[in-house]
């Protein structure tokens, strides 16, 4: 599938994840298969108020979350928001790469738009996935977005707000209308938050409805469950979040299963390398106190289903330092020897 004029050979997307998909873990996907990855959510209000003021604007918190290496390409900026006009002009700013507080080396390939977040805050200010309330709004928004950028513009919505109104077909035709180049559909209902059960039937009728690309996100594990939202519902592509975490391989093994191949499973030497390469990279970008913070969710994720895994829990979330966690992890591999022994 193409975005722009990107080509995504075999449509795997990594999802974006506040406070989950920064610029570390993006890198192991990338290296693991992903082929497009996608910024944490990035207000466009903040970024645009923070850079009036050059205080606020080194202090930037949103800055870094729209910053761009130059080898992170493909990926798109996701801005949320609800005005027409200050989505336009923050997207104008991340395509030119202006603004204070961050050192993008280039533009991203692609400018995406949140119509999908299910929080409390943010659909209280009218954005998100209330988005998908105010169809017409949405539009507004999508054509303003559209006109300030050369980039192309994507949208990542939900099924519709709730059981009661399912509406991403009728949202998708819009975005196809205001010039959107691609849709990212998460087929849940924004009251289901993120509560088990997808409809992925959803996928199938976006798919339908337009000519531009569709990729389908929801419930993705497993290499199969990719295969099976592509053959189901006919998307050009899959956008993996929670599966991914602890688990970058997931992309790799899912294109070796569309090549009709089979796929080997990370060795737990691998997992617990793969996850203090991540660490120390997080530490190094955010230094040790906010590194580490964020670090721990991770480091816990790598071992979700390791044996013995539950009983160092805790020793994880009271690490201070990577190396904290890499003795924890010895003394996991240490009690798998002796298990096997
Ligand atoms: C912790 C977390 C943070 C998320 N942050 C964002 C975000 O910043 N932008 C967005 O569009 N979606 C966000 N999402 C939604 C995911 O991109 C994805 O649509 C959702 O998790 C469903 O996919 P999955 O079942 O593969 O996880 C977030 C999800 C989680 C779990």
């Amino acid at each position: 599938m193409q975005i722009g004029n990107v080509t995504i050979e075999n449509g795997l997307f990594l999802a974006p994840m506040a406070g989950a998909t920064d610029r570390s873990f993006r890198r192991i996907c990338r290296e693991r298969g992903a082929e497009f990855t996608v910024s944490e959510m990035v207000s466009a209000k903040a970024l645009c108020y923070e850079q009036k003021s050059t205080v606020f604007a080194t202090r930037s918190k949103s800055a870094p979350l729209a910053c761009v290496l130059a080898r992170e390409n493909p990926m798109a900026v996701q801005l949320f928001g609800h005005e027409p006009e200050l989505m336009a002009e923050a997207a104008r700013m991340i395509e030119a790469c202006d603004y204070m507080g961050c050192k993008s080396e280039v533009p991203p390939v692609a400018i995406d738009i949140n119509m999908g977040c299910p929080v409390n805050k943010v659909v209280a200010n009218g954005e998100g996935s209330a988005l998908m309330k105010d169809i017409p709004l949405a539009g507004k928004i999508i054509e303003a977005v559209v006109g300030a950028v050369k980039l192309p513009v994507t949208v990542k919505m939900r099924a519709g707000w709730d059981a009661d109104h399912i509406n991403a077909v009728e949202l998708a035709r819009v975005a196809e209308a205001a010039g959107a180049s691609a849709l990212f559909v998460h087929c849940r209902t924004r009251q289901q938050m993120y509560a088990p059960g997808v409809n992925p039937e959803v996928v199938r009728q976006v798919k339908e409805s337009v000519r531009i690309p569709v990729v389908g996100n929801g419930d993705i594990y497993t290499p199969e469950d990719a295969l099976r939202m592509m053959q189901t519902t006919g998307c050009d592509g899959v956008m993996i979040g929670r599966g991914a975490l602890g688990n970058p391989w997931i992309f790799a093994q899912t294109a070796a299963l569309l090549r009709g191949e089979g796929y080997e499973l990370p060795t737990i030497n691998e997992r617990f390398d793969t996850a203090m390469e991540q660490i120390h990279e997080m530490v190094q970008h955010k230094g040790m106190r906010v590194g580490m913070a964020e670090a721990k969710k991770h480091a816990a994720w790598y071992v979700r289903d390791v044996r013995y895994a539950a009983l160092t829990r805790d020793r994880i979330m009271q690490a201070e330092t990577p190396e904290d966690i890499r003795a924890v992890y010895d003394e996991l591999m240490a009690m798998q020897k002796q298990a096997e022994a």
